[in-house]
């Protein structure tokens, strides 16, 4: 099972521009995140920072109990072998054929025999749906080729943690298609913790465990998949549809005028251009026939029902609804809740249900309830 990240209060800037500030959340082993912002919120700036490419000011980034913004050098670079990372350019060698890629970080970073080594990466490139493709160099290949060329890559020290930034970034609908069935098959296979980074709205919809999201140099919210899918967040609603209404703007964030007007403009039935309202819990990727089952699923199951009262209604309604009869039996939940004492707030209020729960946090879900306790 892959290694849990546990970030805690992670704060980063570049002089006197923060680009985010009291980021906290926890990546759960073998699960898949997706981390979703507009451009330029720190998407990339957050995955470099959880491998320590680059040093937050305040907060931890904690792996197998290394705080990897305050260890040495040295344990650092120990850490960093559990990683396997594919930057959005997949940073290919461009005169060097896919095989030699592959093979880099083991003639690298290991002492393993050429054979050895080629029964690695002939495996990694068979994983990846490149077997055939060795002596092809990257100029050689389609975009999709190459981002998978960088995965095969970043699967051959084996890595616990895997971080992908923008996987469909110049890729058409089906190629990202592809992809994203190759991470989940590829989660299934080796049951590593995946994190991707994206502002692909179907790939978020469909692939992750858990979804979070960047906006105004904060972190809006993360947890189980279906609390980001029914959100009521203005920013997550305007995202999740594609929409010009809403507190995202054209390159910045908007004033309240503006955000009025435009508000206006649409009870005044002007189209803005968006989807129709996608938010909703939709299935998930299922791993490829044959493969078998992912760990992660059954792993997230379990979680999530321990804070399944803590969450939004509308999340707990979308749990529920995915249960399987057998595993509405296990769990001994009914297939609705209860109705709601109170019309929905703006901002959700935890619906305490069954539990009584305390104080909770404004936006982030953790694996267990605020407090303790399950
Ligand atoms: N090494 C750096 N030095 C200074 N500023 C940087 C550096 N890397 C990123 N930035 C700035 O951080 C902000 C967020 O960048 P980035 O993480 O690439 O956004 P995203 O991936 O969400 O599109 C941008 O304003 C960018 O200019
Ligand atoms: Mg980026």
């Amino acid at each position: 099972m892959g290694a849990e990240v546990v970030v805690e209060g992670l704060t980063k800037s570049f002089g006197r521009q923060t680009i985010w500030r009291d980021v906290t959340l926890t990546l759960p082993p073998g699960e898949v995140s997706v981390m979703l912002g507009p451009s330029g919120t720190g998407k990339s700036v957050f995955l470099k920072s959880i491998i320590g490419l680059l040093k937050p000011e305040r907060g931890r980034c904690e792996i197998n109990g290394v705080d990897i913004v305050t260890c040495s050098e040295h344990k650092l670079y120990e850490i960093r072998k559990l990683f396997g990372v594919l930057f959005q350019d997949g940073a290919l060698f461009g005169s060097m054929n896919l095989y030699d890629n592959v093979a880099f970080p083991l003639r690298e970073h290991t002492r393993k025999s050429e054979a050895d080594i080629r029964k690695i990466v002939l495996e990694k490139l068979d994983m990846t749906g490149l077997a055939g493709a060795e002596k092809k160099l990257p100029g050689e290949i389609s975009g999709g080729m190459r981002k998978r060329a960088g995965l095969a890559r970043a699967l051959v020290l084996d890595p616990e943690i895997i971080l992908v930034d923008e996987p469909d970034s110049g890729l058409d609908p089906v190629r990202t298609s592809y992809i994203s069935q190759l991470l989940i098959d590829l989660n299934t296979q080796i049951d590593a913790t995946i994190l991707i980074v994206s502002h692909n709205i179907n790939l978020a919809r469909t692939v992750p465990d858990n979804i979070g999201m960047l906006f105004r140099r904060e972190l809006v919210m993360f947890g189980p998949r279906e609390v980001l899918l029914t959100s009521e967040e203005p920013v997550v609603k305007q995202f999740l549809n594609g929409s010009r209404i809403g507190p995202i703007g054209m390159s910045e964030e908007k004033d309240e005028a503006t955000m009025a007007a435009e508000q206006a403009q649409i009870e005044a039935g002007h189209h803005d251009g968006s989807t129709d309202d996608v938010r909703g819990v939709v299935p998930q990727i299922q791993p490829t026939p044959g493969l078998g089952e992912r760990s992660g699923v059954r792993r997230r199951l379990d979680r999530v029902m321990r804070i399944l009262y803590t969450l939004p209604r509308a999340a707990q309604q979308g749990i529920i609804d995915s249960l399987t009869d057998e595993e509405k039996a296990r769990y001994g939940v009914k297939g609705t809740l209860r109705p709601s004492p109170t019309p929905r707030p703006r901002e959700w209020q935890p619906d305490s249900g069954d539990l009584s729960v305390a104080e909770l946090p404004t936006t982030t879900w953790h694996n267990s309830p605020p407090g303790g306790g399950a």
